[in-house]
């Protein structure tokens, strides 16, 4: 009788792996198994698991994450659906038990509830815009801040001693968030930059506990956490110290509020949003304290990492390819000379933009794209896509996919350059992905690369201190990024 239930069990688990995704009329992809889905087949660097089930499975697939999830990997497919009919792939398949652990619940701008997206999201886009969001104000602070970071590689890199450039690049895109979101300048040694940092590395190593993955499933599991070496209670103690940070952050902003005034910073005009509110007796909506403390919280995890993680892999490839640095410095001197770069440059820095758009085809620093939830009926490739259904706009795959790109894993920004030698922006090429949900800071991401990567190589030359430059010896959580390495610097000037 048992060995009858056993076999039994094992034809329902075989039959619901292999036809779950035909009975529910999803695009193929490799079997699941029940309740785990597909997490048993994941491995550290997706993006080779990705491109092995788009050649097995076609350009749309596929995967269960418990749920069941689709994956589209091919450029045109999400131009014709993620962008042009992006209001059905606006919405999130949020991490909702971790939310509630962390913060309280969906909140912010990243993870925050389907109905509150638009709203705080436009919010936001204005708030920045308006507080100088890639305008003049943010760029000269930038090019200010390029020639602190500039002097002090200097003098650490004296004598030509290998310098590790990752804690310059924090301080550089540190402070042009922190500026942006609590209107407050940090000094070039303040502390706070490395505590944040330090907290936020322990938080990425407690986030990646099976147990914390194993509670968006289970969350019962809460329960049981002391038995099992209280993992959550851990991640959640890391997390208060982040927020209390940004309340203590918060507290200084409150205090300088002056209503007479235009907001400074994004948590200024976030505060003036509900004091207006307040005074007019409107309901606060979704303008509350605690959507302000997340949605700062999330504006400096979404911005900070992603640019340093870039601009190391830039500097990491400059020295790989001396012959391409030096190409870009000799466009430099020819259209800027000594002059400070300002984004108006960006126009005739052609085999600057090029490197830039070579590199990040080439880094896709996202490990996984962030999932989306179809919120009305959708038609891909002849499959009924149902509400509720997760969709992952993976353009990791299209920048790395050969029959989009000649020889797509070699490094070649002249493949972005046209016979006038001029720069072609590749609409293929979406680091900050696509549709509604795309980047919020993208504008600002490609200021801070371009501004602090011209300056960088207008000043200084960046060389391997070994004959033999370091690999890339790529470091993935959740994001991909060069393992440590130092460069030599030598002056331009
Ligand atoms: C090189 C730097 C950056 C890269 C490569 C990058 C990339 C991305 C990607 C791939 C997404 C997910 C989009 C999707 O779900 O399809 C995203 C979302 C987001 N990014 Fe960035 N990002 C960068 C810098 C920034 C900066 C500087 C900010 C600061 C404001 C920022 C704020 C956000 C926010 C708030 C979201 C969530 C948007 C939403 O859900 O509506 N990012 N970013």
């Amino acid at each position: 009788m048992l060995i009858y239930l056993i076999v039994l069990a094992l034809v329902a688990i075989v039959c619901y792996s292999l036809f779950i995704n035909r009975i529910k009329g999803l695009p193929p992809g490799p079997p699941p198994l029940p309740i785990i889905g597909n997490f048993h087949q994941f491995e550290v660097d997706l993006d080779k698991k990705f491109f092995g089930w788009k050649k097995k499975y076609g350009k749309v697939f596929t995967i269960w994450m418990p749920h069941p999830t689709v994956v589209i990997t091919d450029h045109k497919l999400l131009q014709e659906h993620i962008v042009k009919d992006g209001d059905k792939f606006a919405d999130r398949i949020n991490p909702k038990e971790m939310m509630t652990s962390l913060v309280g619940g969906e909140l912010g701008l990243v993870f925050n509830d389907n109905n509150m997206w638009r709203e705080q999201r436009r919010f936001a886009l204005h708030a920045l815009r308006n507080v100088g969001f890639n305008n003049a104000t943010i760029q000269n602070t930038a090019i200010d801040y390029s020639q602190e970071i500039i002097s002090r590689w200097k003098q650490q890199g004296e004598g030509r001693k290998p310098v590790d450039v990752t804690m310059g690049l924090m301080v550089g895109v540190s402070n042009i968030i922190w500026q942006q979101t609590f209107g407050r300048t940090l000094q070039y040694d303040d502390p706070l930059i490395e505590v944040v940092k330090n907290i936020a590395q322990e938080l990425v190593v407690q986030m990646a506990h099976p147990a914390v993955f194993a509670m968006e499933l289970f969350p019962i599991i809460r329960k049981f956490d002391g038995i099992i070496g209280s993992p959550i209670k851990k991640m959640i103690e890391i997390n208060d110290k982040i927020l209390d940070l940004l309340d203590k952050e918060l507290t200084l902003v409150e205090k300088h509020f002056n209503e007479d005034e235009a907001p400074k910073c994004y948590a200024d005009a976030f505060i003036g949003e509900m004091k207006r509110r307040e005074a007019k007796g409107e309901e606060l909506g979704t303008f509350t304290h605690q959507q302000l403390v997340v949605a700062c919280y999330d504006i400096w995890t979404a911005g900070f990492e992603t640019t340093v993680t870039t601009l190391r892999f830039l500097i990491h490839y400059m020295i790989n390819h001396p012959e391409v640095q030096l190409k870009a410095q000799r466009e430099i001197d020819e259209h800027t000379g000594k002059r400070s770069i300002q984004m108006d440059d960006q126009k005739v820095l052609h085999y600057c933009n090029a490197i830039i758009q070579e590199v990040q085809r080439l880094a896709n620093i996202v490990t996984i794209n962030f999932t989306r939830k179809v919120s009305a009926p959708v038609n891909i490739e002849g499959y009924d896509i149902p509400v509720g259904t997760g969709v992952i706009p993976e353009f990791s795959i299209v920048h790395l996919d050969e029959n989009e790109f000649e020889r797509p894993d070699f490094f070649c920004p002249e493949r972005h350059i046209d016979e006038n030698g001029e720069f072609i922006k590749d609409p293929r090429i979406t680091p900050f992905s696509v549709g509604k949900r795309s980047c919020l800071g993208e504008g600002l991401a490609r200021m801070e690369l371009f501004l602090y990567f011209t300056s960088f190589i207008q000043h200084l030359t960046f060389s391997s201190p070994s004959k033999v430059p370091p690999s890339l010896n790529l470091q993935i959580t959740f994001t991909r990024s060069p393992g440590p390495f130092k460069v030599v610097i030598d002056r331009r000037d």
